[in-house]
């Protein structure tokens, strides 16, 4: 029979699984959730999902309950001013570049900023200056833009109007983000922090990961990846009143007329659990995480990531990369295991090692339990370790810039040719890995041969790349 609920019946079937999840959205299927919003959602989600009615208010012109649920959130953050967000940390970043970033002016960013900030660059004019980026060579990721390299393109780009920095990074490295603060309110630059990963680093003290507590000009945050908000919820703090008016513009240009009230009250409900218990829930997390970290690392085959502190890269504790390399399990086959036999879902897998998010839902048990399942899977030890992946490196090792700028691609007319003969062509579109959703070649660059090689490189591994069609077709600028 026709399956006429197909999305519906996946959700329900995995449900039912009763997997154990180390991933994103940090409530993990309402565990972490606050008390009331757990109990309300029980009990009344439906009825929960309400409009701008009277008793409620609107968030576009917000004077009731979201303005002042709004002034706690940034009350708790430090913030002048903080925004709710219903479409992700995607619309804040959007809306920070269309505020602050106006056509023909430069940017800097660094190369492996989100999909987000090349879309906010179409909407803003503005041109990108990409950073380069450290690398872990042997992980295959990269660490994020360091100090050294933050230093020397605010000095060759001082005409710059804004800093976009991402910090820390997916994986959950980063730089001290007080010190890059400081160099860039040296350097006289706004700056947009995209603090999507690292809502949670507000509540500790030990990582000098969170640039919130700094109060650069504009932070966001996605409040639904690390704490218990739901799937889109997120904030955008204004901490310079410069910028207020410009940001509530844009969000009104950006935003929905229509936004989910469910969204808006698991905000609510974060706003005041983090207030009561932020700084507790986060250090039951890191020590969980770091009880986890310590016994997979004792287990012979497994290695577990840790930052260079003394090289200036921090991590945050609440992820952890584990791999098998030497077990010869590259992550996915890592990660299969784990799903397919232990019911143990992980956050993302790569070539060389899997991500594990802990949150406020997960407890010894969980641990113990996939403690238990790394054990088991050395019984599938290949007994050849796994060597370096070229190509996992590859793409943040490109230090080029854009030829002409996301807006421009944009209203240029283009085509769609295979991508075998698109050497030297410009890119009429973001070419993403996902996850993270970091493009490796932006709109407007140049395509070359190592992208090609690239491309074809990874259809042996199970990278996957947007922007690519399944036939191998991809947008480039048409000619004259
Ligand atoms: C670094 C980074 N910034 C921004 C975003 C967008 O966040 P959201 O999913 O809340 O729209 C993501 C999403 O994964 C991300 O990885």
């Amino acid at each position: 029979m026709k399956n006429e609920t197909p999305l519906l019946t996946k959700i329900l079937e995995y449900i039912q699984r009763g997997i154990t999840g180390f991933h994103t959205p940090g409530h993990q299927q309402g565990k972490g959730c606050g008390d009331k919003f757990r109990g309300l959602m029980q009990a009344n989600s439906l009825q929960m999902d309400l409009t701008e009615l009277p008793g409620l208010d609107n968030l576009k012109a917000a004077e009731g309950c979201i303005a002042e649920s709004q002034r706690l959130a940034a009350q708790l953050f430090g913030a002048e001013k903080t925004h709710y967000l219903v479409n992700g940390s995607t619309v804040g970043i959007q809306a920070a570049l269309l505020a602050i970033n106006k056509p023909g002016e430069k940017v800097i960013i660094a190369r492996n900023s989100h999909v987000s900030v090349v879309n906010g660059l179409v909407l803003s004019g503005g041109i990108p200056v990409l950073a380069p980026v450290e690398i872990e060579n042997e992980w295959g990721f990269p660490l994020g833009i360091s100090i050294e390299n933050l230093r020397s393109v605010l000095k060759s780009n001082s005409e710059a109007a804004a800093v976009l920095l991402t910090n820390p990074e997916y994986r959950g490295t980063g730089i001290d983000i007080a010190l890059a603060i400081k160099l860039i309110a040296e350097s006289n630059h706004p700056l947009i922090v995209d603090e999507a990963h690292g809502t949670h680093l507000y509540f500790q003290e030990d990582i000098p990961l969170s640039a919130q507590k700094h109060t650069p000009d504009i932070v966001v945050h996605s409040a639904h990846k690390t704490l218990a908000a739901l799937t889109q919820a997120s904030m955008l703090h204004v901490n310079n009143k410069k910028w207020s008016n410009s940001i509530q513009f844009a969000l009104d240009i950006l935003q929905t007329t229509s936004p989910s009230y469910l969204l808006m009250a698991s905000l609510d409900s974060v706003q005041e659990q983090m207030r009561v218990k932020g700084k507790e829930m986060v250090s039951k997390v890191i020590e969980i995480a770091q009880y986890f970290r310590k016994e997979i690392g004792q287990i012979s085959g497994y290695r577990v990531y840790e930052t260079d502190e003394k090289k200036g890269w921090y991590q945050d504790k609440t992820k952890v990369l584990v791999s098998a390399a030497d077990l010869g399990l590259t992550g996915w086959e890592l990660a299969s295991l784990l799903l397919d036999r232990y019911g143990i879902a992980v956050e993302m897998s790569d070539y060389f090692y899997v991500l594990f998010i802990f949150h406020f839902g997960h407890d010894h048990k969980d641990v113990n339990k996939t403690i238990k399942a790394f054990i088991d899977i050395r019984q599938y030890n290949k007994m050849n370790a796994l060597k370096p992946l070229d190509c996992a490196v590859f793409l943040f090792k490109q230090n080029y810039q854009p030829f002409i700028s996301p807006r421009e691609v944009f209203n240029s007319p283009k085509e769609f040719i295979p991508l075998k003969q698109a050497k030297d062509r410009i890119a009429g579109v973001a070419l993403v890995t996902y996850p993270p959703g970091v493009p490796f070649v932006w709109p407007g660059d140049i395509l070359r041969q190592e992208h090609l090689d690239y491309f074809e490189e990874t259809k042996q591994t199970q990278i996957k790349i947007q922007g690519i069609s399944a036939s191998g077709m991809v947008s480039v600028i048409t000619k004259g």
